[in-house]
């Protein structure tokens, strides 16, 4: 029944903070892989915790991705502290209009009842063009927020999808897979052990500022993302994971 099944996500929940060395484990029960409403209640309750952990005036950064769209979907539309400020944690990073970091920030923020600030940058900017770019006033007023954020959640994925994803040419893809790239966060990419293997070319969280920050929630779920929840894990000792039965039990079989 229902209360047997509570206590065995809340058993593993508890090992898969031991094996992963993190502050919490939330697991929501079924597999994203295989079931969108996984994805969609990991949004809610991704929601919900973030909701019971913000104070007055907080700076909020959140990334792209299905999973974040559904964090801000399934925000109650309820004002709860003042001052909240939401921003997107990174620059454009080729996601699709709905699942922008910039768009999914401004929803956040309109359930929260706060402002968001935007980022606005092309993706897969060359070098030179960037360096001119963070110059800019308004760029950098939200750099500068960046690295003032209080509260981050943000998604995480495996390295060749999101490579793919982004539409990396082909060669950069097998270098990146080559140096052992197994997970995608913010912008980085990372191997098994959470060594940085490449960087898109945009602007805003680095690793440095990402270390710094005191409340971070990490969200991804499903069997497949297992690895590149490993990877992310090995970054931050005091990190919320968000995650799903599917991914659960698989990564209690792989450390
Ligand atoms: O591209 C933004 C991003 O947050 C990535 O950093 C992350 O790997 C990915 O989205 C996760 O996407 P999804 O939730 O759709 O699996």
């Amino acid at each position: 029944g229902v209360i047997y099944e509570m206590k065995g996500l809340d058993n593993l929940e508890r090992k898969l903070e031991k094996a992963l060395k993190i502050k919490k484990a939330i697991i929501v029960s079924g597999n994203c892989d295989e079931d969108e409403l996984a994805l969609k209640d990991m949004g809610k309750t991704t929601a919900m915790y973030l909701r019971n952990i913000i104070n007055d005036n907080q700076i909020i950064g959140i990334t792209g991705g299905s999973t974040m769209a559904y964090v801000a979907e399934g925000m109650p539309d309820e004002k709860k502290k003042e001052g909240i400020v939401v921003i997107p944690a990174r620059g454009g990073l080729g996601e699709r209009v709905e699942t922008q970091a910039n768009i999914i920030a401004a929803k956040l923020a309109y359930k929260l009842g706060g402002s968001y600030k935007l980022l606005h940058m092309p993706d897969n900017i060359k070098q030179d063009d960037l360096k001119v770019m963070i110059k800019n006033p308004e760029i950098k007023e939200i750099i500068d927020m960046i690295k003032k954020i209080d509260i981050l959640v943000f998604g995480m994925g495996r390295a060749d999808v999101m490579a793919r994803r982004r539409n990396l040419k082909e060669e950069t893809i097998n270098e990146l897979l080559s140096r052992g790239a197994v997970a995608e966060a913010f912008g980085h990419y990372f191997d098994m052990k959470g060594n940085i293997v490449g960087e898109a070319t945009t602007v805003g969280l680095s690793l440095a500022d990402f270390n710094g920050i005191e409340n971070v929630i990490g969200v991804g779920g499903g069997e497949g993302k297992a690895e590149a929840i490993i990877s992310i894990c090995s970054l931050k000792s005091n990190l919320v994971l968000i995650t799903d039965e599917g991914a659960g039990r698989r990564i209690l079989n792989l450390v």
